[in-house]
């Protein structure tokens, strides 16, 4: 039984779970627990960044609101526990899963929603886990994933809330609160100084190992403040012109409305038998 604020419908080959409450609208697709949409009723404002051309096939990730990378960020990272194989899938299996609902709860503060995948196991991660993620949508939107140890062996995993955040011209805003270096992964994870002021004007891919909690893209006169909890890095994400025009789920132009800021654990985090570890990232 759904809570009365949510409602699901049916998008292409994917089903989405609605929330309409006194604070905001939001869709999350169960492929993947994917946040599709969240508008905040104070100022209704679309924070996700949604593809025109994204896939909702329920094959293929989605394009765009928040992919959750998990086990691994990236590239198939485990080296450990299995050979590396090129066809381990980028940032994980959790994204192209059917999730359940296990919650919903309306609450005088917004909605509750908890969702578990149907399976936590794949190729390329052999730990034991429960996975979660609570997303509330109020006067902000929380997605907290939770990933639990439920084996008698330590596990290792990587992870990251991958927000897509719609903008108006990625040549034009700027990002505030991440300090220290990062890693280019487009010139072989060589270590920079972020720059300030920081802005776009070339394809950027950067893992800062910073562990700011608020983040603000300035966008002429909005600004979208993003906090992170739980994480040891935040990745900053524009695929540029060249990369949009190779991506299938991509406009030519669609990278100009678009910034990836990413709250992740890519570093890897290592929970022994019981324990268990919050990814939160919260969108205002
Ligand atoms: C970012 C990575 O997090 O995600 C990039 O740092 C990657 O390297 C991007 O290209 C998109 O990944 P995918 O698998 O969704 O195309």
């Amino acid at each position: 039984m759904l809570s009365p604020a949510c409602s699901i419908s049916i998008r292409d080959n994917i089903q989405v779970l609605h929330i309409d409450n006194a604070f905001a609208s939001a869709q999350v697709a169960l492929f993947g627990a994917h946040m599709l949409s969240f508008q905040p009723k104070s100022d209704l404002r679309e924070r996700f960044w949604l593809s025109k051309a994204a896939k909702l096939d329920g094959v293929q990730a989605i394009r765009g609101g928040v992919p959750l990378c998990w086990p691994w960020f990236g590239d198939h990272q485990i080296k450990q526990i299995e050979p590396d194989n090129k066809d381990f899938p980028s940032h994980g299996y959790v994204r192209t899963q059917l999730w359940n609902i296990v919650k919903t709860l309306d609450t005088p503060k917004g909605t509750e929603v908890t969702l578990s995948p149907t399976t936590t196991q794949g190729a390329g991660f052999k730990g034991e886990a429960q996975l979660q993620l609570i997303i509330t949508i109020g006067q902000h939107c929380s997605m907290q994933l939770v990933t639990s140890n439920v084996g008698s062996a330590h596990l290792e995993y990587r992870c990251a809330l991958h927000s897509y955040f719609a903008i108006s011209d990625i040549r034009t805003i700027s990002l505030q609160g991440i300090t220290g270096d990062y890693r280019d992964k487009t010139q072989d994870m060589q270590t920079f100084k972020t720059p300030s002021p920081y802005k776009f004007n070339a394809e950027t891919d950067r893992v800062h190992l910073c562990q700011a909690s608020n983040v603000t893209i300035v966008d002429k006169q909005l600004h979208t403040v993003i906090g992170s909890n739980g994480h040891d890095s935040l990745v900053v994400w524009n695929p540029w012109q060249d990369k949009s025009i190779s991506m299938n789920d991509m406009e030519d132009e669609g990278y100009l409305t678009m910034v990836c800021v990413e709250t992740a654990i890519t570093q890897g985090e290592i929970l022994a038998p019981g324990q268990s570890h919050v990814l939160t990232q919260i969108v205002y």
